[in-house]
This record gives structure tokens, sequence and C-alpha cells, in this order.
């Protein structure tokens, strides 16, 4: 092997891109500031809740993020630890998830599920784990306020078990419960980080030895082949806020937390460590800066490296344009970025070229799958309240739908669009954004349609039953067929009843 790619293969095999997934208060900020403290990249960071209020008040539509309190954009944080190069996604803190979240999380290698010790397993880390689960990411899982009264460790594992049908391996225990939570046990080391020295007959020491005689008699050993598929989760336990076991959780993750995956495309299947560079975007934020009305592509390097200047070749147009400014963000803030690695994120601005699910190479003909449009959950029919600016809304929603803010749907009746998202605060965001953006002010009316489903098939079955249920009808933003259904048991009434179509919630780009 040459020396460049053995520094090439050196720099890609320390990226470490994952994101923490966790319900609302289980306590992922927190999580997130005493990582960075860790990493050393606080100073850089300034403090991630400060950033948090310093960045709401910096354009009209993040105005959302200041009424409800919520972070609407995702972030990425980069610091070094351990000899690794970690890629931390942020993302939306708040129950109304929406596309972005799940869309980040086709964009790393692996994920902390962060539990509450005293809740277990709460419903949104269940939905956010069932996204990973799609693509067998890798979960890495941390037990948070143990420095509280919690439920006992053998039943979180035991939850942990049951609800998401994962082993479990612990790799750390708890040194005493809740006030008197001292620190950890590290079960593969066989040495403790307490936060302050303790006899050895002290009784959390003599329970935490027992209970790891049981866990180990009682457990799964731990198995990396079964954690890179996404079968096992090593679990560690701690407190963030006192900044026990997240040392232990970091060493991990250096350790053996996966680094770049191979990417699938139509045609191939690219690794991470090939020398060309390509990339894959997965989310596009616009208007970061109001007073520069920019869009930024964020784009996942899926192999090789990238270099400022470079030809990119951005497959699904064919088109070639010259990378000048690609950035990397640290929470709110930006700075060139001379050159990145597979595992990488950078933003690419643009003027609304580059889209979700596009590919960009040095030159070879791919396009890479994998990133996932939803069913939405909620269907709205936008009002227009100035009817001369119907031609801007059209323009406004293809723009944003583009974008990934919503999805348009065009019912092939000729009825006025749909818009369909998976959270709430989407729709809020589309409307702020529209007046403030546009110009163009709207409401949304509630329709009878709860569901969306893609429908495939051989083209003349999909015909006829399009013929016999058009005004059920619509076209997505590629002008792909959707059936929209009233309730549940209408959906699965239809499906029964035209078995030779199959009926999808997710979409794959690509
Ligand atoms: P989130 O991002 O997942 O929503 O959770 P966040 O970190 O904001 O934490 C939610 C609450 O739980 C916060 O308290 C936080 O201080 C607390 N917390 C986080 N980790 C721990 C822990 O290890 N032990 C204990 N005891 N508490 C923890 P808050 O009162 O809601 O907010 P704040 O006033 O502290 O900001």
């Amino acid at each position: 092997m040459s020396n460049s790619a053995q520094s090439l293969e050196k720099e890609i095999s320390r990226r470490r891109t994952f994101a923490i997934i966790s319900h609302p208060d289980a306590g992922k900020t927190t999580l997130t500031e005493r990582i960075l403290h860790a990493g050393g990249a606080i100073q850089m960071a300034g403090n991630v809740r400060a950033k948090r209020e310093q960045r709401r008040t910096r354009s009209d539509w993040m105005n959302i993020e200041k009424d409800r309190g919520i972070s609407v954009v995702t972030s990425v944080m980069t610091f070094e630890y351990g000899g690794c190069i970690f890629n931390l996604l942020d993302t939306p803190g708040h129950e109304d998830f929406s596309e972005d979240t799940y869309r980040t999380l086709t964009a790393v290698d692996a994920a902390v599920m962060v539990i509450d010790a005293a809740k277990g397993i709460e419903a949104r880390t269940r939905k956010l784990f069932e996204i990973c689960r799609l693509r067998d990411i890798p979960i890495v899982t941390f037990i948070n306020k143990m420095d509280r009264e919690s439920q006992d460790a053998f039943d979180l594992l035991d939850e942990v078990a049951s609800a998401l049908a994962l082993e479990t391996t612990p790799l750390t225990w708890p040194v005493g419960r809740a006030a008197k939570f001292l620190g950890t046990y590290d079960l593969r080391k066989e040495s403790m980080r307490l936060k302050e020295e303790v006899a050895n007959n002290d009784e959390r020491i003599l329970q935490m030895q027992e209970e790891v005689e049981l866990a180990k008699a009682g457990l799964p050993e731990f198995n990396l082949d079964d954690f890179n598929a996404g079968f096992l989760t090593p679990v560690f336990f701690g407190s963030a806020i006192k900044e026990l076991g997240v040392t232990d959780l970091l060493d991990a993750l250096a350790e053996f937390g996966p680094s770049p995956r191979n990417q699938d495309s139509q045609d191939r299947q690219v690794a991470a460590n090939e020398p060309a560079m390509t990339a894959l975007v997965f989310k596009i934020q616009a208007n970061m800066d109001p007073n520069h009305r920019d869009r930024i592509a964020f784009a996942r390097i899926c192999s090789g490296r990238l270099e400022r200047g470079m030809k990119l070749k951005h497959t699904r147009t064919g088109k070639t344009f010259a990378l000048h400014t690609p950035q990397f963000f640290f929470a709110r803030d930006r700075q060139l970025a001379e050159e990145a690695f597979a595992g990488d994120v950078v933003g690419i601005p643009n003027h609304g070229t580059l889209r979700i699910g596009d590919t960009l190479t040095e030159g070879e003909d791919l396009q890479f799958t994998g990133v996932p449009y939803f069913a939405p959950e909620i269907l709205r029919r936008v009002n227009l309240k100035d009817a001369m600016k119907a031609k801007k809304l059209k323009q406004a929603l293809t723009e944003l739908a583009e974008e990934g803010v919503v999805q348009l749907f065009k019912p092939q009746d000729g009825s006025a669009p749909i818009v369909g998202v998976v959270g709430v605060l989407q729709l809020d965001v589309l409307q702020t954004r529209l007046k403030h953006e546009y110009g163009v002010e709207i409401t949304f009316d509630s329709i009878s349609y709860s569901q969306a489903r893609w429908v495939q098939g051989e083209q003349n079955i999909i015909d006829r039953f399009i013929n016999s249920n058009r005004s059920a009808i619509a076209d997505d933003i590629d002008g792909d067929p959707v059936f929209l259904s009233t309730s549940d048991f209408m959906m699965q009434r239809t499906i029964d009843a035209n078995k030779e179509l199959s009926f999808h919630d997710i979409k794959q780009i690509g």
C-alpha cells in the first residue's frame, strides 16, 4: 500500500460519526455537553446551552425555536478524543420530531441511546431506535441519572432487551445508587472509576461485586460482530450531570465504535477507504444566515478525501462544479473545510441545485441509496390567504419540499396541493418560512386523509389501480404515486384487496 493510501486508511478508520437518541429530558443535552467537555471541545463549543440561546436570535423563522424553546436545526460537533475524530450529529431535541431527525440518523455509523434510569425506555426512544434498526445501526446504551432513585439495574437491562429485542451486555456496572452513586466498575478492565476513594468493604463495593457476578453469569458476553450488526447493545451506567460514566462511554466508542461504513449505491457498494471522494446529501438547510439567503446542503463523505477546490460531479444532473467553500459546522459556527475524510460531514453552500439524496463524486456515475422519505403522519391542505399569490406559493412549496421541510403531494383530481409531515412542528416551520421568506401567508385546512403510502408494482396494474381510485391518488415531488386513505382500517382494506401491488411507508431516495 502506498503512503498516501495508508494515511487515507488511517484517517478514515479513526472517524467516529454518531448521534445521540433519547426521549426529551433523559439528558441528551447534558450528556452532549459532558462529552464535548471530556473531548476538550467545550472551548470551541462555548456551551451547548449558551449556543442554543445565541442562535435563537439569529433569524426570523428560527423564532419558532425561541417561542417553543426547541432546536429545529441539526448541527455537527467535531472533537478529538482517544486518537479518534468524533463527529457528533445533533438532532432536534423536542418531542415533535421531524423528518430531518430521521434522515440525520442515516448519516451516522452508530447511535448512543440515552435512557433515564428511573423511566426506562420511553416512546420517542423506541421510535428513534426503530429508525436505527432499519439500517442496523449499532447502538450503545447509556443509562443516565444513576445519581437519582432509579429502577433496578437488572430490570433496566431486561427492559431494553425485551422492549427493543436487543441483546444487552453491561460493560460497566454502577457502584452505589442515587445520592450514594460513586461511579462505575469496568467489567472488561476489572477496574473502577470512582469520584472518591472508599474502603474495599464498603457496602456499595460489595453490592457491585455480587451483582457483577450475577451479570456475568446471566448475560451474554460482549461480541463485536453482534454489536456491529445491530443485534447487541453494550450498556454503560452513569450520571451525565455528575460527569460519571461519560469517559467509559467515550473510551468504548474510541476503542470499538464503528469507523465509517461502506455505503450502498444503485450499482455497487462503495468502500469508505476508496481513494475517490464520494458524498451523499442528507439534509438541506436554507437561510441559516438570513443576510445571505443561502442554502447549505449537508453532505456526509462516504469515501476518500475531500479537498477544497476539487471538482465534483453532481450525478443527478450530470453537472460538474468546483467545491470552493465546503464548511465545517460547529453548533452554529462555521469554518472553511480545507480537507475532510469519509465519515465527516461538510456543508456545501448552493442556490438550490442540491437536493436531499443527491450524490457527489469525482466523476463516477453513482447514486447512493438509503436516504428515506417517511410516510407522513399528518396531512393538510394549504389554504392561501391572497389568491394573487398562487404562483408564488407553488414555487415556494416546491422549493421547500425539495429542501425536505415538508412533503408535497399533488392530487390527481386537480385539487389544491396537500402537504404531509411526520411532526406537527414541520407545519409551523413551513408557515413561518412561507411568510418570512416568500411573503406568502397561508393557513392549513384539515382533510379527511390521514394515511399515505407509496404504491409500487407493474405499471399496468398501477395504472388500473389509479384509474379506479383517482380521487385518493396524489403524485409526490418525483411524480411517484401515493395512495391516500382516511383510516388505518381503510388502508389495510385497500392493501388486502390489491395483493399484486405493494404499499410502502418509506420511500428510499435513489
Ligand atoms: P434532554 O436534552 O434529553 O431533553 O435533557 P437535558 O440534558 O436537558 O436534561 C433534562 C433534565 O435532566 C435537566 O434538568 C438536567 O439537568 C437533568 N439531568 C440530566 N442528566 C442528569 C443526571 O445525570 N442526573 C440528574 N440528577 N439530572 C440530570 P432540568 O431541571 O430540567 O433543567 P436544568 O435546569 O438543569 O437545565
